[in-house]
Order: structure tokens, then sequence, then C-alpha cells
């Protein structure tokens, strides 16, 4: 059977990358967090103390990065590398998350990185999650899905995730950085988070894992009948 590429876009913290890797699992495809790629290029900004309002300089730095996904096969996760270090555990903590919304609003530096996404994609079977993938990275992407949920709910979810893996963290903080990043990343001048009419919208506030997996199976079953 030919293969498909998937879209799956959305608001913070509402679960693309679960259902994202869930959906490639099934089928044997590569899953993209195409989040960590601009939160790699955060990640690095920090480190070396670039001014964030320098868009010069970051954008020259971005350059110099090297993006690569590697699998690692305890959990089944493609993790990103960047120039050959697995940055996966520096990327997710909210120092990172305060900051990346004001990167990626950089024009600069999502050329770089569109161009990068578009060849992971060249060859189909890719499931790729962002916030931009069905409107510009994938346009021609056979599925396109717009992921949401209530704010509450998102927060609590980021909440737990960060908990888990050692941060300490508080539901406010969460909240106001998902609600910070939600602004930020539907009111930029460049690709921002939008709703298209093409998008299938799946809501998963009041949905069991299971359900929302079921759902968007069901619909990667249609679109492969009619591709
Ligand atoms: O926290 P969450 O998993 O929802 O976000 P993420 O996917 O890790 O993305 C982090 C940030 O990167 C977003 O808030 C956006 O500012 C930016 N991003 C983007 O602009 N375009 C993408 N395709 C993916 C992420």
């Amino acid at each position: 059977m030919s293969k498909i590429n998937i879209a799956i876009d959305g608001f913070s913290s509402c679960g693309k990358g679960t259902l994202a890797k869930y959906m490639a699992q099934q089928l044997g495809y590569q899953f993209i967090d195409s989040g960590a790629m601009y939160r790699g290029i955060t990640l690095r900004v920090l480190e070396r103390e670039i001014d964030i309002n320098d868009h010069e300089a970051i954008t020259a730095m971005a350059a110099e990065l090297e993006f690569e996904f590697k699998i690692n096969h305890g959990n089944g996760r493609f993790e990103l590398y960047l120039n050959e270090e697995n940055v996966e555990g520096k990327i997710r903590n909210l120092h990172v998350s305060n900051s990346v919304s004001e990167v990626a609003a950089i024009s600069g530096v999502r050329r770089q990185l569109v161009l990068a996404q578009q060849a992971i994609g060249q060859n189909k079977g890719v499931v790729m999650d962002g916030r931009d993938i069905g409107t510009v990275v994938f346009p021609d992407a056979e599925l396109k899905i717009f992921m949401t949920a209530k704010p509450e709910v998102r927060a609590l979810r980021r909440f737990e995730e960060l908990n888990s893996a050692g941060h300490e963290v508080n539901m406010d903080e969460v909240l106001a950085n998902l609600k910070k990043r939600d602004h930020i990343d539907t009111h930029r001048e460049d690709s921002p988070l939008y709703l298209a009419d093409y998008y299938k919208v799946l809501d998963n506030s009041d949905l069991t894992r299971e359900e929302q997996n079921s759902i968007a199976m069901r619909w990667v079953r249609e679109t492969l009948k009619k591709s």
C-alpha cells in the first residue's frame, strides 16, 4: 500500500505527540516532533546567552546546527540530536518552554527548519506534529488533524508530565506558559497556528486515549482507501 504523510497541528500540550507516536507505531511510519527542533535551537540560544531579540545572530547560529532524529529502541521514540549530542533530556523543561515561542516566531529560523522537515517527509511515511505542518511544511499531506483540548485539561496533563520527569513546577506557571505560547503561536506573522477548513478536528478534552486513537485510525483508513 502506498504511504501517506500525516500532519498533526494544534495548541500546546494537547497530546499531539502521544497521538502521533501511536499512529506512527501502528503504521510503521516515522514520528517526527517538529517542536523538538524549535526547542533545540532555543536550548542553544539560552546556553550561549544570545539576546532573544537578536534575530540575525539566532538565525546564523541555527544555520550551524545539524538536526538528526535517531530512534531510541527502549521507548520507540525518535530523539533529537544536535550536532551529534542527544538533547532530548534538556529541551522539555519550562525554561526552554518560556522562550521557545519567541524563537519560533523568527522567520530565518522557520525557513531553515521547514526545509529540513520537508526533506524528512519527501518519501512519505511520516507522522509529524507541530503548528504549521498541514499549512506550510506538508501542504500536500493526505491527512491533516487539528488537535485541541480545554486549557485546564492541557495544563494538568503537562503538569503531571513535567512532575513525573522530575521537574518541580506548579500548575499556575504551567498554565501561564501554555497561554503565553498559544497567544504567540496564533498571532505571529510568519505561519501562525491556524485552523484551516481542511483539517479534521479532534477535541480530546473528554476522550480517553483509546477513543482518540480509534477516531484517528478511522480517519487513516478512510484516507488510505481514497489515496
Ligand atoms: O509543548 P508542546 O509539545 O505542545 O510544544 P512543542 O510541539 O514542543 O512546540 C514548542 C514550540 O515550538 C511551540 O509553542 C511553537 O512556538 C513552536 N513550534 C512551531 O512554531 N512550529 C512547529 N511546527 C512546532 C513547534
